[in-house]
């Protein structure tokens, strides 16, 4: 697979998103409901929803950025503990001031980390979780790996990812959107549009549905399935070690 990266400079793909999370931190959280219209949080509750029925107590979250997902997992599951993963030191200090201020310090810590190289033992979690971060790992099948790796015996993860709608129509639309739109915007309201760009190239060319199945297969996972939202603009995927 092609690796895209966004910047045009000679760094690797892992030091580019450190800067690039680095650099649109302020303006994360705002442009994220702003572009999607809120429905993120939609997506991130269903992601939640599908490892409840386990109940899990230790849960890691990784590339957890400001911390969205600890936090809706904390108020909906209620677990003893969440650990919190991401290169990009400005998304996790906005991450912590958020969790102070919902009262979750006792329950969720968020520390810096490489997803492809996970400071935790192997069979350390009951569930892991990561929303929107595997389309940026450096390595993905590494990535994936160190999840598997620290998640016990039989425990879920759940990953939640953009993909490419179905529907021509809908695609046309969309592409014109995440091409033209949101690069345009991101410019004015972040100072990055090669943030935003980069979105769109990075989207295009993963991975998704039966083609990310496969890779999960590949790494280890079993009872691997596809869940598409919103005519496919992205996908949770759900499997077990
Ligand atoms: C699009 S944000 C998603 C943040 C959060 N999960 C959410 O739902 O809003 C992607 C995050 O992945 C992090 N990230 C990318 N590659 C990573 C890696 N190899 N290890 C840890 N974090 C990574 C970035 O720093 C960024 O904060």
């Amino acid at each position: 697979m092609p690796e895209v990266k966004p910047y045009s400079s000679d760094e690797d793909k892992k030091g580019q998103i450190e800067n690039m999370f680095d650099n649109i931190a302020p303006s994360y959280d705002l442009l994220n409901h702003l572009f999607t219209l809120g429905i993120d949080r939609g997506w991130r509750k269903k992601m939640v929803r599908m490892i409840a029925s386990d109940k899990p107590q230790n849960i890691l979250d990784v590339a957890t950025g400001t911390g969205d997902v600890a936090i809706m997992m904390a108020k909906m599951l209620h677990p003893e503990k969440i650990t919190g993963v991401d290169l990009s030191a400005n998304m996790l200090d906005i991450g912590r001031k958020k969790v102070q201020q919902a009262g979750l310090s006792s329950i969720i810590t968020l520390e810096q980390g490489d997803s492809e190289n996970l400071p935790f033992s192997d069979n350390t979690f009951d569930a892991v979780t990561v929303a929107f971060g595997v389309r940026n790992y450096g390595d993905l099948k590494k990535g994936l790996s160190e999840m598997r790796r620290v998640t016990r015996n039989g425990g879920q993860v759940a990953i939640l990812e953009f993909s490419m709608p179905g529907n021509k129509i809908f695609n046309f639309f969309y592409r014109f959107y995440s091409k033209v739109i949101m690069p345009f915007i991101g410019k004015i309201t972040s100072g990055d549009q090669a943030a935003y760009s980069y979105l769109f190239e990075s989207v295009q060319q993963f991975p998704h549905g039966q083609s990310f199945i496969n890779i999960l297969k590949e790494v280890g996972f079993e009872k691997n399935t596809a869940r598409p939202l919103f005519g496919g603009i992205c996908t949770i995927y759900k499997c077990i070690k």
